[in-house]
């Protein structure tokens, strides 16, 4: 494993930061998790209070980390809301929150633990995009507006911080089993028979909780991070999860858009 590092892990109370966190854990590393209601969840590592929506709240559990620790060597940015139904039907407040949490709230922790990476001359940031963040996907828009948002910012945060020693990453996972199906917020327009997208919106976010059921275990998520983290892995980008959706995203920038579309609307019956 080599030397035990000192890990911030967003969003660890369920699925893909749960399971990086524990994995982490299991290898003798210090690990933080945060959840915005530690109280209610039981772990292995230590769990710490934290909306990444709230600048206050990634202060404290920034600095309550190195309060205890005296140094964090890898941010795993994981927390993150999926906002489903159709581009019409989301209201600007409800766009602005899942931009919020996912993208300004992966901003927020980067400033936060950066002057400490800087100072102690190295670390890690690890960014939880999606297969969402190359593909816009029907009745997801913000969701995918959102981790597309996250490609950007990552790649810019990986060339501005590397002169400090600090590398940056994303890791894209395709679909993923976990409680994403429980945990998808919906537009509150798009709910019912009243939208205009009504049953093409259903049909198709049935079809993604299908595929998010049947998808790659957390855990396969969890041991790409924790390659990176400890080294073992390197460079910007890394997609994880089941092989026809990584071959997919591998090959989408040789496939003409309007044909690639074609495919993912017979895809999802529209
Ligand atoms: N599952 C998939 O198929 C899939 C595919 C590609 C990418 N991803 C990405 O993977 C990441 C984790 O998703 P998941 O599938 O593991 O979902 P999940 O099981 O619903 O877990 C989401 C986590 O995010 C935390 N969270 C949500 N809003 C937060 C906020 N405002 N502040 C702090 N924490 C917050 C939740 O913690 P609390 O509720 O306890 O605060 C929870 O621990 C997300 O970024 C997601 O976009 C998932």
């Amino acid at each position: 494993m080599g030397a035990q590092k000192v890990v911030l892990v967003t969003g660890a109370s369920s699925g893909i930061g749960r399971a990086t966190a524990a994995y982490l854990h299991e290898r003798g590393h210090r690990v933080f998790g945060t959840s915005r209601n530690p109280d209610r969840h039981a772990a292995p590592f230590q769990l710490l209070a934290l909306d990444v929506t709230d600048d206050a709240a990634v202060a404290a559990a920034v600095a309550a980390v190195l309060a205890e620790a005296g140094r964090i060597d890898a941010l795993v940015n994981n927390a993150g809301v999926v906002l489903a139904g159709a581009v019409e039907d989301t209201s600007p407040a409800e766009a602005l929150a899942v931009l919020n949490t996912n993208v300004v709230g992966v901003q927020r922790m980067a400033r936060s633990v950066l002057p400490a990476m800087r100072g102690q001359g190295g670390g890690v940031i690890i960014n939880v995009g999606s297969t969402a963040g190359s593909v816009g996907m029907p009745f997801q828009g913000l969701y995918c507006a959102s981790k597309y948002a996250l490609e950007g910012l990552t790649e810019a945060l990986r060339l501005e911080v590397a002169p400090f020693g600090v590398s940056v990453a994303l890791v894209a996972p395709g679909d993923t089993a976990t409680a994403v199906v429980e945990n998808r917020i919906r537009a509150r327009a798009s709910a019912g028979p009243a939208s205009a997208y009504h049953p093409a919106c259903a049909a198709t976010l049935a079809r993604y909780e299908a595929d998010e059921r049947a998808g790659a275990p957390a855990g396969s998520v969890a041991a790409r991070i924790a390659a990176i983290v400890e080294g073992r892995s390197r460079g910007p980008r890394h997609a994880v999860g089941p092989l026809a959706q990584r071959i997919l995203i591998g090959t989408r920038p040789f496939i003409p858009t309007a044909l690639f579309q074609w495919g993912l609307a017979r895809y999802y019956g529209l």
